[in-house]
């Protein structure tokens, strides 16, 4: 029987290995009367929800809300005031472009009770998976995340701020602007050689690495036939892949395996 008085769990899914979900995640998956979730929680995460949870999928197309966002504040809102446990479920982390901040806005205005659980967000978890450090003593001393989504069309971002050298940048949600981002990081006075990378579902056993610079990298990718998530990295961490790389997906390997070979020699 449910209490009179519901609850939100706000909880990061993280960008795909469903060993990269927190214990807390877990547990409160594990709890929950309905789950609410998106698009870029993929199947293996929903595997370990308990099979008599209600499911919601509120979507969230690149360029399609399956749910619009206001619908989904209000979701959690009906949800939990009807006494539910509400596992709201998202790729990454909630606080890290994931609007999470507006859903709990919503419940507090309700006087909805939640709890906020920090996810893996896809920067440092694609990041890994690549065999690129966001920092690093010799080459980056700052790292920044930003949206490479249009705005009204356009890309208004601080670009003099991105171009700087010595950090690194990591663009979300920028797989259709690649080939902008790029020409802006130039026309700011990044150098063509700047190393770049797109990582293509980061974290999963689909994984994949295009690399480059930012002068190329647009051009390779046109016959690549790349699909979302993807996230772009740029900064001369990337040149330190091929040293670093550890983690083979199946789409990089010809031998059936986990996914998660470490090299041990050269
Ligand atoms: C709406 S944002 C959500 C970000 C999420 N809250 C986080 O912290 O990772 C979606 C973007 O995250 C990036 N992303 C999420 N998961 C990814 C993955 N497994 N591989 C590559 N990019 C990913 C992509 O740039 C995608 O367009």
């Amino acid at each position: 029987m449910q209490s009179s008085v519901g609850e939100v769990y706000l909880v990061g899914a993280g960008p795909g290995d469903p060993e990269l979900l927190t214990l807390k995640a877990l547990r409160l998956m594990k709890q929950a009367d309905v789950a609410v979730y998106d698009r870029l929680v993929g199947s293996e995460i929903l595997e370990l929800l308990e099979p008599c949870i209600e499911r919601i999928f509120v979507g969230k197309e690149p360029d399609r809300h399956t749910l619009p966002q206001n619908d989904i504040n209000r979701l959690l809102v009906d949800l939990a005031l009807q006494g539910k446990k509400v596992l709201r479920l998202k790729g990454g982390d909630p606080f890290i472009f994931g609007r999470g901040g507006e859903e709990i806005e919503t419940l507090m205005a309700a006087g909805v009770r939640f709890q906020v659980v920090p996810g893996v967000t896809a920067a440092a978890g694609c990041a890994a998976y690549a065999g690129i450090p966001l920092t690093h003593r010799d080459y980056a001393q700052a790292c920044v995340f930003v949206t490479g989504h249009l705005k009204d069309g356009a890309l208004d971002l601080n670009w003099p701020m991105l171009a700087q050298p010595r950090q690194t940048v990591v663009f979300y949600m920028g797989l259709k602007t690649v080939s902008q981002i790029c020409q802006k990081l130039r026309e700011h006075g990044v150098m063509d050689t700047m190393p770049a990378a797109l990582v293509v579902q980061g974290t999963t056993r689909q994984q994949q690495v295009h690399a480059g610079t930012v002068a190329d990298l647009p051009e390779k990718l046109q016959s690549a036939g790349v699909r979302s998530p993807a996230l772009l990295i740029v900064g001369e961490v990337v040149k330190l892949r091929p040293q670093l790389e550890w983690f083979q997906s199946n789409a990089e390997s010809d031998q059936p395996g986990d996914g998660a070979i470490r090299r041990l020699s050269s």
